[in-house]
């Protein structure tokens, strides 16, 4: 008997402090600054009708596992201390006097929140479905094993722009996003600021997205692509409108003309050496296969997010980029140490 009182007791106060738990970490979760992949939380009017549903059905889960619970370790409590059964002692088998009705409030109840949750998530799909005024901004964004490509669009082709993994934004202003998918099919989702769409190949699946407050958003690939398929992250970088416009402005010019000898010679073996994969606009250097690289140091990262975009990481990922991420589509050119340091300079004045 006494072991008995022990585990319930243990039992009670066990699930007490699960549902303390979640009762402290909820607006903790909650009111905490963005956390890069949280999808309970969001930054922009696509994402808020989704995080305030998310949250609901969140609430309305606990609150169903807490009330049953209650309900079963109540009853237990009240038949034992009541000492209507003893131990060992037979129940008889019968029907009792109002058992069926709670049945029928038990369905009612879980019928009625069934049906509103239902309702909610029409109303949330509806306001999610299109943007509430039409995109001034079109980006197609590619994925390819294991990296975005961006193209911004414009009816002018002198402002249509190339770049790739770090892709800015306006805020404040819905963007009309076109996925393609290069190679196999991906999934581009950026938790804070929108659901996942997948990016499939012959395809191209429309999708918006808008940020609300200025900052950089980290998205991932997130449909099983191959060997570093979490070796493909991306950023949104929201910006105000005017500092987007510089920042687009800056990225439309070609690069940089080299200033020293040392700066010439690695632009011309960059474009010996890599300008049949990469395009570094103004060098001769026009690939497509990989990354835009004109302006690659005004990138954070390097390799889709998997590195920082250092002086370091840069030099490894040039000598052996398989030894940093194994099986990705760049070939390990066997470059000299001058050669390599040529270009390593020249890629670091491209702003
Ligand atoms: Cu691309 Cu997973």
């Amino acid at each position: 008997m006494n072991d008995l009182r022990r585990f319930r007791s243990s039992l009670i106060r066990g699930w007490a402090s699960v549902a303390l738990l979640g009762l402290a970490l909820a607006p903790a979760i909650a009111w905490a600054g963005p956390r890069p992949m949280s999808y309970l939380q969001g930054f922009g009017r696509k994402a808020y009708p989704v995080v305030s549903y998310t949250w609901a059905l969140l609430g309305i889960q606990s609150a169903v596992v807490l009330i049953i619970t209650g309900l079963v370790v109540a009853g237990t409590v009240i038949y034992r201390t009541r000492g209507r059964v003893a131990v060992g002692e037979r129940l008889p088998v019968g029907r009792g006097g109002h058992g069926l009705r709670f049945i029928y409030i038990g369905v009612g109840i879980t019928f009625a929140v069934i049906l509103g949750s239902m309702v909610w998530m029409l109303v949330t799909l509806s306001a999610v479905e299109s943007p509430h005024g039409d995109p001034e901004l079109t980006i197609q964004i590619t994925g390819y094993q294991w990296w975005w490509k961006a193209i911004y669009q414009s009816k002018d082709p002198s402002r249509i722009l190339v770049t790739a993994n770090e892709i800015h934004i306006p805020t404040g202003e819905p963007i009309l996003i076109q996925l393609i998918g290069g190679d196999v099919i991906h999934s581009f989702w950026i938790p804070l600021l929108s659901g996942k769409t997948d990016t499939i190949p012959g395809q191209v699946n429309d999708m918006w997205l808008e940020a609300d407050k200025p900052g950089r958003y980290r998205g991932q690939c997130t449909e099983y692509c191959g060997w570093q398929h979490a070796h493909m992250a991306m950023y949104i970088v929201a910006q105000p409108p005017k500092e987007f416009q510089a920042w687009m402005d800056h990225q439309l010019e070609p690069a940089p003309p080299p200033t020293t000898p040392k700066l010439l010679s690695g632009e011309k073996k960059l474009a010996f050496h890599c300008g049949v994969c990469h395009t570094v606009r103004g060098a001769g250097a026009g690939g497509t296969v990989a990354p835009d690289l004109t302006h690659v140091m005004s990138r954070s990262t390097i390799a889709a997010g998997t590195l920082p975009n250092t002086v370091a990481t840069l030099s490894g990922w040039i000598a052996d980029s398989q030894a940093i991420k194994p099986g990705n589509h760049m070939p390990v050119l066997y470059l000299s140490g001058p050669d390599l340091d040529d270009i390593r300079d020249y890629l670091m004045t491209l702003k």
